[in-house]
């Protein structure tokens, strides 16, 4: 018997990996984190599966259900939304799990960040523009940030920003990043990226409070930085035609030449 975790994706039900699909319609019991996991993944639960929507239990009850189906031998599909790695309260999980040694295994999602900057068409690090993205989010009721973990701080870089579980705290952030990215900086917000009811507003630090005015205060990733709008950035030297590299040796005395140089 084996806890599978699998990231369950952004929201679009195809956007689940082979490995997390084939996991789910091997598992006799699923458990799965409300609204934020697509109902129509559960179709691939096979028949008869015991399915329960772990949003309404505290964490004892979820670890109940797990050792009620570990003593009956049966393997749990434990979904999550977008990645298992950022928000999905997997570690706690993990802990108890490991305490009463009942086998894990982790498979990957489509985390909500990368569903946004499809939907946008943005790669979120160009050359010279920006080449760290930084996933973070404003302290909420039940999670409060340590205390170097400030928007400023993470905005003094210059990286790109995916701030997650805030956008009902949007003037706040503003103001924050104000000081160091200017009002003309770009800002995207993607409420339920790939979702079928997905919205997108574009606009700047000096206009986003107005034009996510009439936006819901839920599910939304804001995106904050110049990759936003860039276009006057270098071409990557990866694909350049003089670059040197292993895959692209571009003499006979190059140190690539000849196979299998590191
Ligand atoms: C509890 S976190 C889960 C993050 C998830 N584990 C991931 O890999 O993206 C929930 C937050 O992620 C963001 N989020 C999750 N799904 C989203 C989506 N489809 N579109 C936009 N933001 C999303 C929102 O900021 C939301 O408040």
């Amino acid at each position: 018997m084996t806890v599978h975790f699998i990231g369950a994706g952004p929201g679009a039900a195809d956007l689940i990996t082979l490995r997390g699909r084939d996991l789910i319609a091997a598992a006799p019991v699923c458990l799965y984190a409300g609204s934020l996991v697509p109902a129509a993944l559960l179709d691939h639960c096979p028949p008869g599966a015991r399915i329960v929507n772990t949003a309404p239990l505290s964490l004892d009850q979820i670890v109940a259900e797990i050792v009620a189906a570990h003593a009956a031998g049966h393997d749990v599909a434990r979904l999550h939304s977008g990645d298992l790695s950022v928000w999905s309260a997997m570690g706690e999980q993990l802990r108890r799990l490991r305490a009463l040694r009942i086998p894990v295994s982790i498979t990957p999602g489509v985390p909500a960040f990368a569903a946004a900057a499809a939907t946008l068409e943005a790669e979120l690090t160009l050359p010279g523009i920006a080449q760290s993205l930084v996933l973070t989010r404003t302290p909420g009721r039940a999670s409060a940030m340590p205390p170097a973990e400030t928007l400023a701080a993470f905005a003094a870089t210059g990286a790109t920003l995916a701030i997650h579980l805030s956008i009902h705290r949007l003037a706040a952030i503003v103001d924050a990043l104000l000081p160091t990215h200017g009002a003309d900086c770009p800002v995207a917000i993607v409420w339920r990226a790939s979702w079928p009811d997905e919205r997108v507003v574009r606009a700047t630090l000096a206009t986003i409070v107005a034009a996510a005015a009439d936006g819901p205060e839920r599910t939304a990733l804001i995106l904050v930085g110049r990759v936003l709008a860039a276009t006057d950035f270098g071409d990557s030297s990866l694909y350049a035609s003089g670059y040197d590299r292993r895959f692209r040796p571009q003499s006979v005395g190059s140190r690539f030449a000849g196979g299998d140089a590191a």
